[in-house]
């Protein structure tokens, strides 16, 4: 990954501007937006003044069904009949989605073009836009077919956030949490207070200072281990739990957004945090009563547990059959490389079941 590249990011409240000085100071020989139907409506007429007349404009379509090789095809095949060339600029405006399928576009268009994201989510803002990780799904599984490349630059506003649907404000929430619990526990007390419920009444200002703590977290994990050897996944904390709910929810029709499948998961995962270390019950009582007031309980049934674990089996982060887990010690530190049996991943979904029996 180039190092140089993977901590280019800057917070404003005034995106117009600080993308009009980024475009004046660098020198591409053509430049292109991607956006979808969502952004193109709500996000590119607040960047519009910034942009050339030149820009080209790229559409595709939002929905995880669309993040795949079709769609990068599709892309690149716009790209060269526009007549990139190896000094154009996409921009990446839009949500992880979109970023990722954007910025493996790029990176793989003549052999990697700049790119830039502008993260229009509160998901992406806090999560998918700090990394490197580029990626599109294939056959049904997710990032099958990506590469490590940082954007050129990511420029962060909360001004996107005003048009976005509160379920997707509370998905990008559950991964501030998230930071919170695995590394800083002044982070999740102030999210906890925030509370979330009406992110409209919260101030740019706040909520930008919010994102960039979150960001400075994500960031701080990903410089000590930026392909994922080992404190990386510290971030995972919720998702094995959580990438099984995902899917299981999904493919049941009952559609549940990323966070809210990794809020559910947090909680399994705090339950295992309980049980296989110090991890204080009191603590783990007053996660479950936050977690649930934003993030209600979907319901389960024991026939359901067989699915669920294959799910977990099938989690790219296991090695062989085993379950490996990164767990809380406390509020702000985690434990990475937990392995978890059959029995254990049972009794987390015993006490989930039971939350709400
Ligand atoms: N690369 C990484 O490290 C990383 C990390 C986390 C997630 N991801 C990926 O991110 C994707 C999920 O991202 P997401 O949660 O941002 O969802 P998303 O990109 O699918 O966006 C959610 C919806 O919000 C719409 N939208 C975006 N911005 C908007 C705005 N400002 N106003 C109104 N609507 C808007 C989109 O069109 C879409 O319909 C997944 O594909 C996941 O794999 C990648
Ligand atoms: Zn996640």
């Amino acid at each position: 990954m180039q190092e140089n590249n993977l901590y280019n990011i800057t917070h404003t409240t005034t995106v117009v501007e600080t993308l009009k000085e980024l475009l004046t100071v660098s020198n591409y020989s053509s430049l292109f937006v991607l956006v979808d139907e969502n952004t193109k409506q709500h996000c590119l007429p607040i960047i519009q003044t910034s942009l050339p007349p030149a820009v080209i404009i790229i559409k595709t379509k939002s929905g995880e069904s669309n993040k795949n090789i079709e769609s990068a095809t599709y892309i690149w095949k716009q790209l060269t009949e526009r007549e990139a060339d190896r000094h154009s600029l996409l921009i990446n405006l839009g949500g992880g989605l979109l970023s990722d399928l954007g910025g493996f576009s790029a990176s793989c268009f003549m052999r990697g073009i700049d790119f830039v994201t502008i993260p229009t989510t509160l998901l992406s803002q806090v999560d998918a836009s700090v990394g490197g990780k580029q990626a599109v799904n294939l056959l049904g599984l997710k990032n099958q077919i990506g590469v490590f490349r940082s954007a050129h630059h990511v420029l962060i506003d909360p001004v996107f956030l005003k048009t976005l649907p509160s379920e997707q404000i509370l998905s990008g929430f559950a991964e501030m949490l998230k930071h919170g619990l695995i590394q800083d526990e002044t982070h999740f007390r102030q999210l906890q207070e925030i509370g979330i419920s009406d992110h409209q009444l919260i101030s740019d200002e706040v909520f930008g200072n919010l994102i960039q703590q979150s960001v400075a977290i994500k960031k701080q994990i990903v410089r000590a281990d930026p392909y994922e050897k080992g404190i990386r996944k510290a971030l995972n904390f919720g998702h094995t739990f959580g990438h099984a709910f995902e899917s299981f929810f999904n493919s049941s029709g009952k559609n549940i957004t990323h966070g809210h499948a990794v809020a559910l998961g947090m909680i399994c995962e705090s339950f295992l945090s309980n049980k296989k270390t110090n991890f204080p019950l009191h603590d783990l009582l007053s996660l479950v009563a936050f977690f649930t007031t934003h993030y209600p309980l979907r319901k389960i049934h024991r026939q359901d547990y067989d699915t669920l674990i294959e799910w977990m089996t099938h989690d790219k982060k296991n090695k062989s059959k085993q379950i490996n887990i990164s767990i809380l010690e406390k509020i702000g530190k985690v434990k990475i490389n937990q392995i978890v049996n059959n029995g254990d991943i049972i009794e987390a979904l015993d006490f989930y079941m039971q939350l709400y029996q």
